[in-house]
């Protein structure tokens, strides 16, 4: 049996993962790749914290330097996240001859270029699976199962945190911060949680996705972001009323040749494959030209989930005939110019919450002001008593609009004497158009 020694940048949630599933499944992976893998060296900031799996002492270390400088280290897997050192050292392993497994969407998501580059000069293979949706093999679904396709769209719950945190706080009538505290204590949130809460994970992954799926390159600032913090259960309360749940969705569309790109809340109707998806579980659904509806579901996050993504990655490159002393030169995807919409046309309709006066005529004021950015509404819905202000929460639903009108009609609203706030505005997909 040929033997290969890699090494891994972290040793925190996914690390832990990739040493478990090495040890436990080290049969299968010899037999499936040919190779007895062996962890030569484990870089990590902390020698001393307790790391919730059994490696050796003396293949923990904080020097970078005996990994780059140890050349029968072959492999290089970096789950230590973020951008730099992150980055510096993945382009010194590079030139080192050391390929290179990454999970960390953040980076590649905003300057992935210097870093396939960077592999395609030196032949050297270079694998992000578990970049996106954890342990779903949707990288290699969309760059090699569905290679046959033209992707018309695609939705995706491609956050495990806020999907864990939402889940709970609609089933479970969980607060935020009580369902944010449980999905950190599982493993699933970044180290700073605001980049699974605020949306910024999921518009990574999505700038990875639609770059795969489109054949283009697109970056984050291509992408629209809104997260889940506005969300409150009331917003829940109504969206079970509409036969509807709220996901925090990533869309591509490709509409009058040009790409929506965006991640917001979203009310979906309650009979939507993708409104099922509970807890940490992610699920992508694509639509292609040839293979029609199709959709990938599994666990989004998590070491066991994640780990799985990043080994089938370092047995993937074992089985590519790569030689791995002399590299071959990896084959470049072909890419297109896409052009990128404004969110600013994007058409949905729109479920829109506020809070104002309850007295005569408010309605009227705003209704006014509706028609003349040409907005029609599907329904009002007033409810409950009015506080101690004087005030009442009123719900609107819209027909389909673009986002210009709804955002300018309600900045004109949000002026009126008689409106307190403007508490949130969530779009609805109907899955219709
Ligand atoms: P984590 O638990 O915070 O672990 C990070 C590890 O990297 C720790 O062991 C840390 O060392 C080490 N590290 C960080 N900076 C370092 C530095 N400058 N020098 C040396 N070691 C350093 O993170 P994680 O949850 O495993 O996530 C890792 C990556 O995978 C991120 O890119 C993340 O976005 C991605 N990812 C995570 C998941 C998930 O479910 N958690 C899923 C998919 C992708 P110490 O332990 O000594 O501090
Ligand atoms: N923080 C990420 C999530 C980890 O919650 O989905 C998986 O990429």
């Amino acid at each position: 049996m040929k033997k290969v020694r890699i090494a891994l940048l972290g040793l925190g949630n996914v690390g832990r993962g990739v040493c478990m599933i090495l040890n436990s499944n080290k049969e299968e992976i010899m037999k499936r790749s040919g190779y007895e893998v062996e962890i030569a060296k484990i870089l990590v900031r902390d020698k001393n914290k307790p790391r919730g799996v059994k490696v050796p002492d003396e293949i923990v270390t904080t020097n970078f330097n005996e990994i780059i400088e140890d050349d029968s280290i072959k492999i290089v897997i970096e789950v230590m996240g973020g951008i730099d050192p992150a980055r510096e050292y993945m382009l010194k392993c590079m030139d080192a001859g050391k390929h290179i497994v990454t999970a960390n969407k953040m980076l590649l998501a905003t300057d992935g270029d210097a870093l396939f580059e960077k592999a395609d000069s030196k032949g050297l293979m270079f694998k992000y699976e578990a970049s996106v949706a954890g342990g779903i093999p949707i990288i290699n679904g969309i760059d090699e199962s569905l290679t046959a396709n033209k992707i018309k769209e695609l939705y995706g719950i491609i956050n495990g945190t806020t999907n864990y945190i939402l889940t709970k706080m609609e089933s479970e009538g969980l607060g935020f911060d009580e369902a944010l505290k449980e999905a950190q204590d599982m493993g699933y949130a970044e180290a700073d949680p605001t980049s699974d809460i605020e949306g910024y994970d999921a518009q990574y992954k999505l700038a990875i996705l639609s770059s795969l799926a489109f054949g283009t390159k697109i970056v984050v600032d291509n992408v629209y972001r809104e997260g889940i913090t506005k969300i409150k259960p009331i917003d829940m309360e109504y969206a079970k009323e509409f036969k509807m749940v709220i996901k925090l969705l990533a869309i591509v569309k490709e509409k009058d040749d040009k790409l929506e790109l965006r991640v917001h809340p979203t009310m979906i109707p309650k009979k939507h494959p993708l409104a099922n998806v509970y807890d940490s579980f992610n699920a992508v659904f694509v639509k292609g030209n040839a293979v029609g509806d199709l959709m990938f579901y599994g666990r989004g996050a998590g070491d066991l989930p994640t780990g799985s993504a990043v080994v089938s990655d370092v047995i993937s490159i074992l089985r590519s005939n790569v030689d791995l002393e002399n590299c071959n030169p990896v084959v470049k995807n072909n890419l297109w110019d896409r052009k990128i919409g404004s969110i600013r046309d994007v058409e949905s309709k729109f479920y829109i919450r506020a809070t104002v006066l309850d007295e005569p005529g408010v309605l009227g004021e705003i209704t006014a002001i509706l028609g003349k950015h040409n907005v029609s509404l599907r329904s009002v819905i007033q409810k409950g008593e009015e506080n101690e202000k004087g005030q009442v929460t009123i719900v609107l639903v819209t027909h389909t609009v673009t986002q210009a009108q709804i955002f300018d009609a309600f900045h004109k609203i949000s002026e009126l004497k008689s409106v307190n706030n403007i508490d949130n505005i969530i779009r609805i997909e109907d899955f219709k158009n």
